[in-house]
């Protein structure tokens, strides 16, 4: 069984097929007693109070399993909430219940009143624990300044490290490793939401790497503001604690009311990050809103056409498109309102009439004519001051009283906590999707929220309230059009986790369309999510012109072919030879998109190295993609070793040679890549 509870010795064991997490009922709650991989509970005993010396006391309290602010807590607490000068909440144990897959602990605070659930979620294959908590209020308001999801308590490891992924936009997704030494460590953002700076994802470790060691991860499940606080302490407890971001968020919790957390994601790998990654790649197939069907290749016109789309042009672009094999059309920012630059018509979601006359539905029937299906771009949180809507409700924005709000890329943010914004756009939204045909929805997020005010208690609620309000529509939009895949977007990836990814299909990881800046940000991008809802589109960047370097057609293929491939170049410029070329590229692809949105990833070679290389496995074939930045006369390109094969299995390549699984996998296979910016694509089967 996955959980047990020993009486005497008040103990929990959470087990999943490789790690044990020990959870022990003390006087404050729980203690954590130990995780990481699987162990026998009968060898462990309840903790035992420890002092370093009389000017330290009480340093076991830093593994308290969720440790509240009491007016005694010298390390980072979970919750904080009551007036000041009288936080001291004391919650003791009350009761637990054991479920299936989750257990579930409440403690009570008797004198306010309060009740406290934590709950654990065990997704076992993975090696996955989630927490989350739920705080009840039966006594008088209260103002909570912090409500984390959690903690997560690692051994005492003698120097660990943690990995996180940090960028801007158009760089998004850098790996960033750090030692970590005594001091807290804090990841976050204030942005409204998750933002590109910072993911809410972290792994922590000693000597693990690729494909060995020991690592201990997390992710957040939230789209706005967020915090993960990793601290080593001087008496060397390693932990990370992860939640709403507590920065402007106070809020008054009435009588009767509850507040629940947003969950924290935990896991074991024993493999290093490679191991990581595929259990949450598999993970997130699971339970997440990934598709089941590979993704169809898509165009997009944005990087062609930018904001003059018009029923012309992209009927240029959807016929070529067709001919070259994609099978979703996609118009981006520019087809609604006054929206011929970002300084007019967002919040007006009516076509544009000078640029589609006869409506949308004259291009949507003549791209379903060509076999396609039809999406669509739409940004609903944002409203332009040039724009219908913002004239007839300035008050639907965030604003501070008297005080100008902020503008960014020449727009305000909807106040989403206001019930009839909420309405307003899922109105305009079931109206788009109703009366068209659409399948695909990339739902973009193009600046960080600002001016939240709130008159009295605190903005907590306000900011809280935006992120499920997000979520209360995409929900409804999954649920009313279950057919139409959606794309979370935010200026490329500012909004990359896995609280939107319980209805996203995909991510756009970034505007950054270069193909070799890509593979930086692909290698980050997939420590922590699924390669199949990685968007990728090869598009004119750098160039289409040349046939050299990072802009030659094959390069710029295989850099895109690592997730979901999408076109964003305007094809309608391109020489019928080029387009034959993208043609054979999209049939190879179609061949491969399956292995790669769905099986397993081994990261083979960091393109931190000179020579990146990726492979994705399933029963029918193993794929590897690799790409030479330059060569350097007289060194030798390493042959690429590949992973997880069946060693005494025949692996067939395409030009006919074969070779068994142990060569391919201990000698490896000698790379034809030359000059700079070469790639290949290797499919064995
Ligand atoms: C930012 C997105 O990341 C782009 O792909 C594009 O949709 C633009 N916004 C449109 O304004």
């Amino acid at each position: 069984t996955m959980i047990l509870y020993d009486e005497t010795q008040k103990i929990f064991t959470l087990n999943t097929r490789r790690s044990t997490t020990l959870l022990a009922i003390g006087e404050n709650g729980l203690h954590s007693l130990y995780w990481g991989g699987t162990v026998s509970p009968e060898d462990f005993y309840p903790p035992q109070p420890v002092s370093h010396a009389s000017f330290d006391p009480d340093i076991w309290r830093e593994r308290d399993e969720y440790p509240i602010f009491n007016g005694r807590i010298f390390t980072e607490p979970c919750l904080i909430a009551g007036e000041s000068g009288k936080k001291a909440l004391f919650f003791k144990y009350q009761s637990h219940e054991v479920m299936d897959k989750r257990l579930s602990v409440v403690l009570k605070e008797e004198k306010m009143k309060l009740t406290l659930t934590l709950l654990y979620d065990l997704f076992e294959d993975f090696d996955i624990i989630s927490r989350k908590v739920i705080l009840k209020n039966d006594g008088e308001p209260i103002n909570v300044s912090r409500l984390f999801s959690g903690i997560c308590t690692l051994p005492e490891l003698a120097e660990p490290n943690l990995r996180y992924l940090t960028g801007q936009w158009a760089g998004e997704c850098q790996i960033r490793d750090v030692k970590l030494e005594p001091g807290v460590t804090v990841l976050q953002s204030r942005r409204g939401i998750p933002g590109p700076h910072f993911n809410p994802s972290f792994a922590m470790y000693e000597n693990a790497e690729e494909e060995t060691g020991e690592v201990w991860f997390g992710l957040l499940a939230y789209s706005g503001n967020w915090k993960i606080s990793v601290q080593k302490t001087v008496f060397g407890n390693t932990q990370a604690l992860a939640g709403r971001n507590d920065f402007d968020a106070d809020e008054i919790l009435g009588k009767g009311e509850s507040l629940d957390t947003p969950a924290f994601y935990t896991g074991f790998s024993e493999n290093g990050f490679g191991g990581m990654s595929r259990k949450l790649h598999d993970f997130q197939r699971t339970y997440f809103a990934t598709r089941k069907n590979a993704r169809p290749v898509l165009y997009n016109s944005w990087e062609a056409t930018y904001f003059d789309v018009n029923i012309k042009s992209q009927m240029a672009l959807a016929k070529k498109a067709a001919d070259i094999g994609v099978e979703l059309f996609v118009v981006d920012d520019g087809w609604f309102g006054r929206r011929n630059n970002d300084k007019a018509g967002l919040g007006d979601w009516t076509v544009n009439q000078e640029k589609f006359p006869n409506g949308l539905d004259e291009l949507i029937d003549y791209v379903k004519g060509l076999g396609m299906e039809f999406g669509i771009w739409v940004e609903p949180e944002a409203v332009n001051p040039d724009s219908d809507l913002f004239h007839a409700r300035p008050d639907w924005i965030y604003y501070i009283p008297d005080v100008e709000p902020m503008r960014a890329r020449n727009q305000y943010v909807l106040d989403f906590s206001l019930p009839e914004v909420k309405e307003y756009v899922k109105d305009f939204l079931y109206k788009l999707i109703s009366e068209h045909d659409i399948k695909f929805l990339k739902w973009d997020m193009n600046r960080p929220v600002t001016d939240v005010y709130t008159k009295s208690g605190g903005n907590g609620r306000r900011r809280r309230k935006h992120v499920e309000t997000l979520y209360e529509i995409w929900a409804w939009l999954s649920e009313t059009f279950p057919r139409v895949a959606l794309e979370s977007c935010s200026g490329g990836g500012g909004r990359v986790d896995l609280g939107i990814l319980q209805w996203a299909s995909e991510f756009w990881p970034s505007d950054n369309t270069d193909p070799y800046e890509r593979l930086f940000i692909q290698e980050g991008f997939t420590q922590f999510y699924a390669p199949g809802t990685m968007t990728c589109w090869v598009t004119d960047t750098p160039d289409t012109a040349g046939r050299i370097g990072r802009s030659r057609t094959a390069y710029k293929f295989h850099s895109s072919m690592c997730g979901p491939l999408g076109i964003g170049v305007d094809i309608s410029k391109l020489d019928d030879e080029i387009l034959a070329e993208y043609k054979s590229h999209i049939e190879e692809y179609k061949q491969i998109r399956d292995t790669v949105q769905f099986g397993e990833l081994y990261r083979l070679s960091s393109p931190r190295t000179g020579l990146g290389a990726v492979q994705y496995s399933d029963e029918k074939q193993i794929v590897a993609l690799a790409f030479l930045h330059s060569q350097i006369f007289g060194r030798k390109i390493k042959p690429l070793r590949l992973r997880g094969l069946q060693p005494d299995r025949r692996y067939t390549l395409s030009d006919g040679r074969s070779f068994s699984g142990c060569t391919l996998m201990n000698k490896g296979i000698e790379l034809n890549l030359s000059g700079d910016f070469d790639s290949c694509c290797l499919v064995f089967r």
